[in-house]
């Protein structure tokens, strides 16, 4: 059984003290709930994030939004995949659709930064998607083929229990328009069996493959209710109580 895991992306929102409200607020929330949940402040606000998380011994995990290809050295403005396990992060989004396309992240270092992630212990949720001209000209197949097998590229089978991936179609997202259940079933059972062609059935039968892109309370039942979707990654609806803990409980809707 593929365990649900539903991951709140907070972007470029939050003052600390903003981030510490919400925290706050969803762990009063969600105390009981069993299902693997992930908070994703920005960088500044991971540090005191994790005290309220800890504070409460919440099971909620501290993710970050991006990390450095490198250990250390001179790399201004980048943050160390160990600065982030010093701060108690546990999973970090890599090549997600913002970093690919806003800042020109390529294949090859988004590859980087996943190898170096799941190496030193840390879960990586890898985003891949596709444009909507790529899906209007019919090769959304091709390219999120290419992101995700570039993307795992000489990454042994037995490292990949670290690894989540994101289905995030870069139209759907915070543009109010969802892929429907439908079409995302579809790319995230192609996914699978990419995943089954390159390493195994039992890890394309065991990977947690997400949903993002404008998921929100009313319609996270049934993007949940399709076979292949495991979760999400929330962006939008991640930034107040009142919409994550529904679609975090959306099994209780
Ligand atoms: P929205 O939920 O705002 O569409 O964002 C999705 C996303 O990019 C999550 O990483």
């Amino acid at each position: 059984m593929r365990k649900i895991f539903i991951a709140g992306n907070w972007k470029m929102h939050k003052t600390v003290g903003e981030a510490v409200e919400l925290a706050r607020e969803l762990v009063t929330a969600l105390t009981e709930e069993k299902k693997k949940i992930m908070i994703a402040p920005p960088f500044t606000a991971l540090n005191t994030v994790k005290e309220v998380l800890a504070e409460s011994n919440s099971n909620i995990l501290l993710g970050a939004q991006n990390m450095g290809p490198e250990e250390e050295g001179a790399h201004t403005g980048e943050i160390s995949v160990k600065m982030l396990k010093d701060v108690g992060v546990s999973v970090v989004i890599l090549g997600h659709s913002e970093r690919r396309h806003i800042y020109n992240e390529p294949d090859d270092l988004i590859n980087r930064k996943v190898k170096l992630a799941l190496s030193k212990g840390l879960e990586v949720i890898l985003c891949v998607g596709e444009t909507l001209s790529e899906r209007e000209s019919g090769i959304a197949e091709n390219v999120v083929e290419n992101q995700l097998i570039r993307g795992i590229e000489g990454i042994a089978e037995k490292q990949l229990s670290g690894l989540t991936i994101a289905y995030e179609p870069v139209w759907a997202i915070g543009t109010g328009k969802t892929a429907t259940p439908e079409d995302a079933d579809k790319m995230h059972g192609f996914i699978r069996g990419l995943i089954e062609k390159k390493y195994s059935k039992k890890l394309s039968e065991n990977i947690t493959i997400q949903y993002g892109g404008s998921v929100k309370p009313g319609n996270v039942k049934d993007l949940m209710a399709k076979d292949n979707i495991d979760g999400a990654l929330v962006g939008g609806a991640s930034l107040k109580a009142e919409t994550f803990i529904p679609i975090v409980r959306y099994d209780k809707l």
